[in-house]
């Protein structure tokens, strides 16, 4: 609580700078802003593509897939909203519907997206096996198929499992390279581990099929850094570290390909992204993948109260001159995952080919290059 005579203060000050911030949002001005986030309703996980004349979003709503339209990428509270698929109950994927992404393959669209069965409640039985709780030991990949080429007119119907062995699998996503199709995911090492997650890499012959048995699965990267552990540096247990999120990130000039993941902790504020890039030929050998130790490339900035960001999708300007992140974050550090809402910034690119990611906050911030 602010004391009175602050508040007398601030409260003209804030005024003021509304004023301007309205002042300088019209879409037709060169200097045209937006703020985060970028959609009033909270979400997480956010995913977006651009197609055609719109971008499209989805993200997690726990109980259906959905996608939004818009025709630009900082402002989703007018989207056009898309209900792609709303399970009804008893399947494997009835419940904690997570983090789904929208992919064009071939002439086809895919969501791959996370579920379990029901609101994954271990019975005792289950519980027992795990080192720590394992309230996620249920959760599997699934894909969706739209019916024509159009994701927007499309009707998606449920295409397959995805095999991750009967072992805990959330946050998958398509990693696609010349050598092929490849499932990128959050795995545990064993069944009912619990803790820590790290990423796992298998071969697909097509969207829906993984083609790896289980001894051919790797593991890319572990949280094994202090900043990838909750509370940071942990020393005890590996509880709560965590490599989630993972998404593929090309740069336009180079070619590198980089997988951006989450690490640590999504319901706190040390959440934050690092970094693998892929220095080999073949995406199933570990050797090949260099992972940045040095800290999260993308994290919390508490002088702009915006904390726990991370789960992170990557984009372009109307007319695809910028790079620009999607990602979550919360203003309230401390009341967990109903905190996050959806933001976006603008990244450019390093010397030696990395991405460079601004530290996040809630602008004002000029419109992407092309948006009118
Ligand atoms: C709006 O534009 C004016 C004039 O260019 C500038 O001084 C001001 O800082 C801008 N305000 C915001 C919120 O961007
Ligand atoms: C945009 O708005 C600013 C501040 O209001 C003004 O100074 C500038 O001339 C405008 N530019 C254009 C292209 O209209
Ligand atoms: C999808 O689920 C969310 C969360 O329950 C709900 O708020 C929303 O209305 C649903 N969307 C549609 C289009 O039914
Ligand atoms: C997995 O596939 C490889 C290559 O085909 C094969 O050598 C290996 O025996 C298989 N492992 C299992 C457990 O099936």
């Amino acid at each position: 609580m602010l004391p009175q005579f602050l508040s007398a203060l601030i409260v003209p000050f804030l005024c003021l700078h509304v004023v301007l911030a309205q002042t300088n949002s019209s879409a037709t001005n060169s200097t045209a802003t937006y703020t985060n986030p970028i959609l009033t309703a909270g979400g997480a996980d956010p995913w977006v593509i651009r197609h055609g004349d719109y971008y499209y979003m989805t993200y997690t709503t726990n109980d259906n897939i959905t996608i939004l339209r818009s025709s630009v990428l900082t402002d989703w509270n007018n989207a056009d909203v898309k209900l792609a698929f709303n399970p009804s109950y008893g399947y494997a994927y009835s419940t904690d519907l997570w983090a789904p992404e929208l992919h064009p393959i071939g002439d086809r669209w895919y969501i791959i997206f996370t579920a379990d069965p029901n609101y994954d409640s271990p019975p005792p039985e289950t519980d027992m096996y795990c080192e720590f709780t394992c309230p996620a030991v249920n959760h599997r990949m699934f894909v969706l198929e739209s019916s024509t080429s159009d994701p927007w007119e499309s009707d998606y119907s449920l295409k397959s499992e995805l095999n991750t062995y009967d072992q805990f699998a959330i946050d998958g996503t398509y990693f696609q390279h010349t050598t092929g199709l490849y499932h990128i995911y959050s795995c545990w090492y064993r069944q009912y581990d619990g803790w820590p997650s790290n990423l796992c890499i298998t071969k697909m012959s097509d969207p829906w099929t993984v083609s790896s048995n289980f001894s051919q699965r790797e593991i890319l990267s572990v949280p094994s850094n202090p900043w990838e552990k909750t509370p940071y540096g942990r020393p005890f247990n590996v509880r709560l570290s965590s490599n989630e999120g993972p998404e593929q990130l090309t740069n336009p000039t180079t070619g590198q390909q980089f997988v951006i993941y989450s690490a640590a902790r999504s319901d706190n504020r040390n959440y934050c992204l690092g970094q693998l890039e892929l220095v080999g030929a073949d995406p199933m050998n570990p050797e090949d993948w260099r992972k940045d130790n040095e800290g999260c490339v993308f994290y919390q900035n508490a002088l702009e109260q915006a904390y726990g960001v991370g789960h992170a999708s990557f984009t372009k300007s109307p007319d695809g001159k910028e790079d620009w992140i999607v990602y979550h974050g919360m203003l309230d550090p401390i009341t967990g995952w109903a905190a996050r809402t959806i933001r976006t910034q603008r990244f450019t690119w390093n010397e030696d080919g990395t991405p460079n990611f601004p530290r996040p906050g809630y602008g004002p911030y000029p419109v992407p290059s092309g948006q009118t």
